[in-house]
């Protein structure tokens, strides 16, 4: 079993380089980070040196990364994927570079998913410098799409590490590496895609400020304000250019014992089970596997 101990980021082709930037910076309010690669942006929200990047081309999301524990157990991770069959491809010097990392390997989960498993993901010191205040503390976490969810909950749990922490029958499978509630979900996709990408903020405050100010930019918002009842969370799901999904959300619960928490299996038949709050449920844009 390889474990998993925290996610890295997401990798995400875009068509239109500038416009992405534009809406990462000053709408969603990430801190872009300053690098000499052409057609290339990163971006922090915490102490990651980057956790969003994204690369001019065509318009798709490349990679979702994934920590382990370090190099040795990156090596023992490579060993273990290939024992299963599947095929790994050891990152270059210059990859590890743009992405902010010690060393990666690259494989795809067996629904097409891109992942990258990284070790000594560089951390940084410097001050946040977003090109707005929208109160993000983290990134909070990645959903990637499977046509059959409890069998990729399956995969993530039996060669990964990673624990179930609800269901929403077999709609959505929501998996922690860590005390949050899911740093990783599955969602019933036809394809592979990214189905979003979630930013934490600090205060329902900075939640609801954040949904006028989406609004007032002529935003779409997709779903919320709402709250899951899986995780507690309250939401706010909006769309950016290339497809891309953000959302923000505050409140997420913590299990801090293993033995103790039980997932449940919500119906995915109630709209409840999605937003306890029972605002419309509009399936997510997903950022289509490149
Ligand atoms: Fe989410």
């Amino acid at each position: 079993m390889i474990t998993l101990t925290d996610i890295a980021y997401v990798r995400s082709g875009v068509s239109d380089l500038d416009g992405a930037v534009d809406f990462a910076t000053k709408i969603v309010g990430l801190t872009p980070v300053p690098t000499d690669e052409p057609g290339v942006a990163h971006f922090r929200a915490d102490e990651r040196s980057r956790c969003l990047t994204f690369v001019q081309g065509p318009s798709g999301v490349i990679a979702t990364g994934l920590r382990v524990g370090g190099h040795d157990e990156l090596a023992d991770a490579e060993t273990q994927l290939e024992k299963r069959g599947i095929s790994v491809t050891r990152g270059d010097a210059a990859g590890a570079a743009s992405r902010g990392v010690g060393a990666f390997i690259g494989f795809n989960d067996p629904w097409g998913n891109r992942v990258e498993l990284v070790s000594g993901q560089h951390v940084t010191a410097e001050l946040l410098a977003p090109g707005r205040n929208a109160g993000i503390t983290e990134y909070g976490h990645s959903c990637l799409d499977a046509p059959d969810v409890v069998e990729a909950g399956r995969f993530w749990t039996t060669v990964f590490s990673a624990k179930v922490s609800d269901w929403v029958g077999e709609m959505a499978c929501l998996l922690r590496v860590d005390p949050m509630h899911h740093k990783l979900a599955i969602f019933h996709g036809e394809g592979p895609a990214l189905c979003h990408i979630n930013f934490q903020v600090a205060s329902y405050d900075d939640l609801f400020r954040n949904w006028h100010f989406l609004v007032d930019n002529d935003v779409e918002i997709i779903q919320g304000p709402g709250r899951h009842p899986t995780s507690g969370s309250a939401f706010v799901y909006f769309r950016g250019p290339e497809n891309l999904t953000y959302e923000y959300a505050v409140g997420t619960r913590m299990i801090t014992d293993d033995n103790a928490w039980v997932p449940r299996v919500f119906d995915p038949a109630l709209p409840s089970s999605i937003d306890m709050w029972r605002g419309p449920i509009t399936p997510t844009t997903r950022q289509r596997q490149l």
